[in-house]
């Protein structure tokens, strides 16, 4: 391959590495997808997603047909490109902190493959790390494997991700901004150009700041959604204690005032997914070090923990004591149209209900083969959605799949052996519900 502008290699083929070399490849540019995990690669080289993902499959089958995407293990495949993103995983350590060991480790590598290239390359930190990570850490480690001038030979910025898993590739053509944190001019028109080339006329507005603001963008972007998110649980915990009153109303009034926003205004069984709960930890572990102490973040995620206790409450309170009782829970994944089920919200309810002696009969359309391996043999999990109710004194939502949608009461009283239903995600329309006990999050009483 011939490095030009139109080049890219993206190391790290986890979701947003492989959406962003997925996205690049659909515009024409030729990339190359890089990760140490041969399997992976093998499948990308077939064209297949390693990952549930909507329309993931589809680009990645016609961008290696097309010859635009090579995936590889072989890091030195970065010198014939003009630039290289790093979307590593930044997971979590045990006492919540960042853990930067793979990002350390392919810098080093990426600066190694770069040290003969004669012309100038730019490095992207796409991964999420906390702010001074891109100049404290991993400049010196590029400085010292390039034996190059960082800033000067090598370019380097951060340009953090906002893509939501679901709707991947959708949110990567259509960002609503990008963030682009930069010490030199060079690297951040560098990276501005290749936007411009990739968006056209679509370009999105580009907010030009330093790498550390850059990296604490993605924090704050992250931290917000959750304190929505936990705000409204609040309310709906509130909400639940009053007869007559919906939470969901409530979202829809507070949501038209401009200055909150109707999106993530939904009550539910608290957040879930790879990135909230690691991210506010990492932030809540990183100003702590600074030494200040964020009492909100902490509340947000407590907030969210306790959220599964008000769901097994709900349970509870329709069914009496657990104790030996069959509960259907229905959906594991963290949110509908994936398979992830990393912090699920399904995960905590169902083990505080094991706790308490229930037996739980679980379902999920995509999620099943990721919870078995979590929660191994202390569920049965149901073949089909009708399976799962079968016999069952309980029934909870937990995800909003649109097949959960579409069951009606008559579906519930005819399978279940008691007509206990707890929406933990507010899919039905609590008036059609009447001939069943239905409880749901920040729903009151009913008059
Ligand atoms: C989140 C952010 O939304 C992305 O912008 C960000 O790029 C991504 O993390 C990341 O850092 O990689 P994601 O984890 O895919 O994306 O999922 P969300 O759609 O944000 O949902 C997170 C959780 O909040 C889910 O469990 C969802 O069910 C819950 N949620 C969301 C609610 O309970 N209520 C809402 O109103 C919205």
């Amino acid at each position: 391959m011939k490095s030009g502008p139109g080049t890219v290699s993206v190391i790290g083929m986890g979701y947003v590495g492989l959406c962003t070399a997925a996205a690049f490849a659909s515009r024409g540019f030729k990339t190359v997808g890089i990760d140490i995990d041969e399997k992976r690669i093998e499948q990308i080289q077939q064209g297949r997603a390693p990952l549930y993902e909507p329309q993931l499959e589809g680009m990645l089958k016609s961008a290696v047909r097309k010859k635009l995407l090579v995936a590889t293990t072989d890091t030195s495949q970065t010198a014939d490109t003009s630039s290289t993103f790093l979307t590593v995983g930044t997971p979590s350590r045990k006492d919540g902190s960042i853990d930067l060991t793979n990002i350390e480790k392919a810098a080093d590598e990426l600066g190694k493959a770069l040290q003969e290239k004669q012309s100038y390359h730019t490095v992207i930190v796409k991964s999420t790390v906390i702010p001074g990570t891109t100049n404290r850490t991993i400049k010196p480690i590029l400085a010292k494997s390039t034996s190059k001038a960082i800033g000067t030979d090598v370019g380097l910025c951060t340009n953090p991700e906002f893509l939501k898993e679901g709707t991947a590739i959708y949110d990567t053509l259509h960002p609503d901004k990008i963030v682009i944190g930069a010490n030199d001019k060079r690297s951040a028109n560098t990276l501005k150009r290749l936007y411009m080339r990739f968006y056209g006329k679509n370009l999105p507005p580009i907010i030009l700041t330093s790498p550390e603001t850059a990296e604490l963008v993605k924090y704050a972007s992250n931290a917000f959604l959750a304190t929505k998110v936990s705000f409204i649980n609040t309310i709906a915990n509130i909400a639940q204690t009053i007869p007559g009153v919906d939470v969901n109303h409530v979202a829809e009034a507070i949501g038209r005032d401009p200055r909150i926003g109707p999106l993530f205004l939904k009550a539910g069984p608290g957040y879930g997914g790879s990135c909230f709960h690691k991210d506010l930890q990492a932030l809540i572990n990183f100003s702590e070090d600074l030494g200040y102490s964020s009492i909100l973040l902490k509340a947000t995620e407590e907030t969210n923990e306790q959220q599964a206790e008000k769901v097994v409450e709900l349970v509870e309170k329709l069914t009496g004591p657990l104790e030996q009782k069959r509960i259907a829970v229905l959906g594991l994944a963290f949110k509908k149209d994936t398979d992830d089920i990393r912090e699920a919200a399904s995960l905590r309810v169902i083990r505080l209900l094991l706790k308490k002696g229930a037996r739980i009969l679980a379902y999920d359309p995509l999620a099943v083969p990721n919870a078995r391996k979590s929660l191994g043999e202390s569920v049965e999990f149901a073949k089909d959605l009708r399976s799962a109710l079968n016999a069952t004194d309980c029934c909870i939502v937990m995800t909003e799949w649109n097949e959960f949608r579409e069951l009606q009461t008559k579906d519930y009283l005819g399978l279940m052996r008691a007509p206990n239903l707890v929406d933990a995600r507010r899919l039905y329309d609590p008036k059609e519900y009447g001939a069943m006990n239905f409880a749901a999050v920040g729903l009151g009483p009913q008059r």
